[in-house]
């Protein structure tokens, strides 16, 4: 059962650990992953060039196993004043029911996109994925000089077809259940929210390329649905959030542990780009809003003295607790632990 992309990364099972921006893929969790045979990544998307330098290196004394980087394309953002304006104007009250100062534009909205890539090329992780647009045609040459497998994620066909035409290795086809941010880059979000087996067969029809399901997978009979859709592997993020090697908030991993089926849906008020998480107060609040935001990441900067004040206060209500429609299926067990049982599950399902 071993498919061509997991002999190329050493697979003991076709099993991904999503990156997840935000604290959650600590060294421990990525090494953790690759020691049970799974690929782990570490989310690079949020980190500075030293940041990345710092946690590759802890991974890598942890364990010899391969691992991914995965980055956000980003670029540098012109936001509109009035876009700014509205959401300064909006932001105020929750500042203010939290202590902080009024809030303001800070001088940097993103991490520059060029040093992220250059330090991931000099990491040489063994796979690279990247979300939220592509990458130019010397970018990919780079990654391929440096023999790294590049991952492009795709929402639709279109972005597939993409990647493939860009060289891309592997397309991982994001359904709509998924948590964390929509990788959407070419046409309607809205028009690319497609369900993870309908989008894996798809791709799988159409591409010359391995394709990896992401989106609600939370046990090995999900995986094997996947396979059987046409995926070479999975990848699996809210499944590992409430993990102990997962460095999210306490706050989060309690409203993980008490969601329900349904508790979750998209916004883009945190950010600036829709993302799944578990409905809260912030997000009922700001629905009315949200379209007339600035786009990710402007958004993203503005809510982050918000986010941490919030999360250090322990409320969860004005937190972004990114999690996927599976929600409910999440385990709270160690990683190699949560691993054996995925792998019992997923071979149960073949026999
Ligand atoms: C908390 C969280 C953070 C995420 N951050 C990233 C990220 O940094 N980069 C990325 O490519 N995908 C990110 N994702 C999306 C995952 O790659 C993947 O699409 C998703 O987790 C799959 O759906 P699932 O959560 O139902 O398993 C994130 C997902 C979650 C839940």
């Amino acid at each position: 059962m071993a498919t061509a992309l997991c002999q190329r990364l050493q697979l003991k099972l076709p099993l991904i650990q999503a990156p997840m921006a935000g604290g959650a893929t600590t060294p421990q969790l990525v090494a953790s992953v690759g020691e049970a045979g799974g690929l782990g990544f570490l989310a690079g998307a949020m980190l500075s060039p030293a940041q990345m330098r710092e946690e590759a290196g802890k991974i890598r004394a942890l364990s010899d196993a391969p691992f991914g980087i995965n980055l956000f394309v980003q670029g540098r953002p012109a936001p509109e004043a009035d876009e700014m304006a509205l959401a300064l104007r909006l932001l105020r009250p929750w500042h203010e029911e939290l202590g902080l100062g009024a809030p303001a534009a800070p001088d940097s909205f993103c991490q520059p996109f060029d040093a992220q890539l250059d330090a991931l090329l000099a990491l040489r992780p063994a796979a690279a994925s990247f979300t939220f647009g592509i990458l130019d045609e010397s970018q990919m040459r780079a990654l391929k000089e440096a023999g790294i497998l590049t991952i492009g994620t795709a929402t639709n066909l279109a972005e597939g077809l993409a990647w493939a035409e860009a060289g891309a290795d592997a397309v991982c086809a994001q359904g709509k259940e998924a948590g964390g941010h929509r990788g959407t880059f070419i046409g309607e979000q809205r028009e690319s929210l497609r369900p993870m087996l309908s989008l894996v067969y798809e791709l799988a029809q159409n591409l010359p390329l391995p394709v990896i399901a992401a989106g609600g997978i939370m046990n090995g009979r999900d995986m094997a649905a996947a396979m059987r859709h046409g995926a070479e592997a999975c990848q699996l993020g809210t499944a590992f959030l409430r993990c102990p090697e997962s460095g999210i908030s306490p706050i989060w991993k309690q409203a993980l542990a008490e969601a329900r089926e349904g508790g979750t849906r998209l916004t883009r008020a945190f950010s600036g780009r829709y993302a799944r998480g578990l409905d809260n107060r912030y997000m009922e609040a700001m629905a009315d809003w949200e379209a007339a935001l600035p786009a990710y990441p402007v958004m993203n900067a503005l809510t982050a003295p918000m986010r941490a004040a919030a999360a250090r206060a322990g409320r969860g209500e004005l937190m972004s607790l990114w999690a996927g429609e599976g929600v409910a299926g999440a385990r709270a067990l160690p990683v190699a632990a949560l691993i054996g049982e995925l792998r019992d599950e997923w071979r149960a399902a073949y026999r």
